[in-house]
């Protein structure tokens, strides 16, 4: 195909590629095993709540869905104590983040991350021409707040922070929470992406309490796609500190963005916080078995708050992740250089989490007696 006279837009041609995490056909085509552990993407592994599969039964999918997701955005309204108007829904709360990215930044604005990324909040503000400053984790994998303080004093336009921190899993307590915000210039939109809030103990602040008293601008980012399992259903969203920065979210977005089945089942959901408390506490209770057993092979495992672990494996992961895969489990290696040592393994069932451990115990092994013997 010849294409000279097309304008390939450079910023999008750019785009480092979206590291997401396999698919169990790809899973099950490299291990001719039918047994998958999904531990790539975060997921929930019990499910969702009967009550939204009760809800889907009823949703009338012939008829456009609510452009403005009313029930929804009521629903969220009354149960986060915020005005309805500031809530806009998400087809996943990804693309609240490409919403921001085209509402709060152009061509040579700045937007500052941490590294290692999640890989939205560098490629959405990338693809619309913005540069994208990172402030790397310390050696003691957390957040390093000064670091922060200082790339916050360039007062960029846009600060994408997530906590829970996927892939590290670090989550910023009170005191952190309080010196980023501080730190913080009227001039920057501060983007909080709690998508795993609802793991967090009971030390780590509501950072949407934490940014509205603050005063300052901000959008808080949450999600159906992890403790209340919905990930396949695309539904998130964004809570905003002012009518104005929602009315600017909801035009950078396409009209009808959330089907009907994603809005009705979101709502029941909702509804259920108390499966959704349970299942949490059933992953939490796992992570901290499958944490124990990762530290006893010898392998520095980074303090979590999320549905995940992030494990330095001290080899290159990407081998690692490939002979995983052919026992049949699924774990994302993280391809950032400096960081392309570690694996991020979501918490699954206690089946997928002991074929997560066996095999990658069977995997190490012998390059472990190898090093013993030099
Ligand atoms: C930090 C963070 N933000 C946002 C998302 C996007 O989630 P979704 O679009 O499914 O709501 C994810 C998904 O893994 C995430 O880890």
């Amino acid at each position: 195909m010849v294409e000279p006279n097309l304008f390939f837009n450079p910023n999008v041609e750019a785009l480092p590629k979206y590291n997401a995490g396999l698919t169990v056909a790809a899973a099950r085509a490299a291990s001719g095993r039918e047994f998958i552990a999904r531990l790539g993407s975060n997921e929930n592994p019990h499910g969702c709540s009967p009550a939204v599969l009760e809800a889907l039964r009823k949703v009338e999918f012939s008829r456009y869905s609510d452009p403005g997701c009313e029930a929804l955005r009521a629903a969220l309204g009354a149960h986060l104590g915020v005005d309805p108007a500031q809530i806009v829904i998400g087809n996943g709360s990804e693309e609240m983040i490409a919403a921001a990215s085209r509402a709060f930044l152009k061509q040579g604005a700045t937007a500052l991350t941490v590294a290692p990324s999640f890989g939205l909040h560098e490629i959405e503000p990338l693809a619309v021409g913005a540069k994208v400053v990172k402030v790397s984790m310390t050696p003691e994998l957390g957040f390093d707040i000064a670091g922060l303080e200082s790339a916050l004093a360039a007062a960029p336009n846009l600060f994408l922070l997530p906590s829970p921190w996927n892939p590290v899993g670090a989550a910023l307590d009170g005191p952190e929470l309080e010196r980023v915000i501080q730190a913080t210039s009227p001039a920057t939109m501060f983007l909080l992406d709690e998508a795993y809030r609802e793991f967090t103990s009971s030390r780590i602040p509501d950072g949407l309490a934490a940014l509205r008293q603050s005063g300052r601008p901000h959008i808080v980012l949450r999600t159906f796609s992890k403790a209340f399992g919905l990930a396949g259903l695309r539904v998130g969203y964004a809570i905003c500190s002012s009518e104005r920065i929602a009315r600017m979210l909801s035009a950078a977005k396409t009209p009808f963005n959330v089907n009907a089945m994603a809005q009705a089942a979101a709502v029941a959901a909702l509804a259920d916080q108390q499966w959704m408390r349970e299942s949490a506490a059933l992953v939490l209770k796992e992570r901290e078995r499958v944490r124990l057993a990762l530290q006893a092979m010898g392998l520095p495992v980074a303090p979590s708050e999320g549905n995940f672990l992030f494990v330095d494996l001290q080899r290159g992961s990407a081998e690692v992740a490939a002979a995983l895969l052919k026992q049949g489990v699924i774990v994302k290696p993280w391809l950032e250089p400096k960081y392309n040592t570690f694996i991020r393994a979501s918490i699954g069932s206690a089946e997928e989490n002991d074929l997560f451990l066996s095999s990658l115990a069977g995997i190490l092994k012998p390059a472990a007696r190898y090093a013993a013997a030099r």
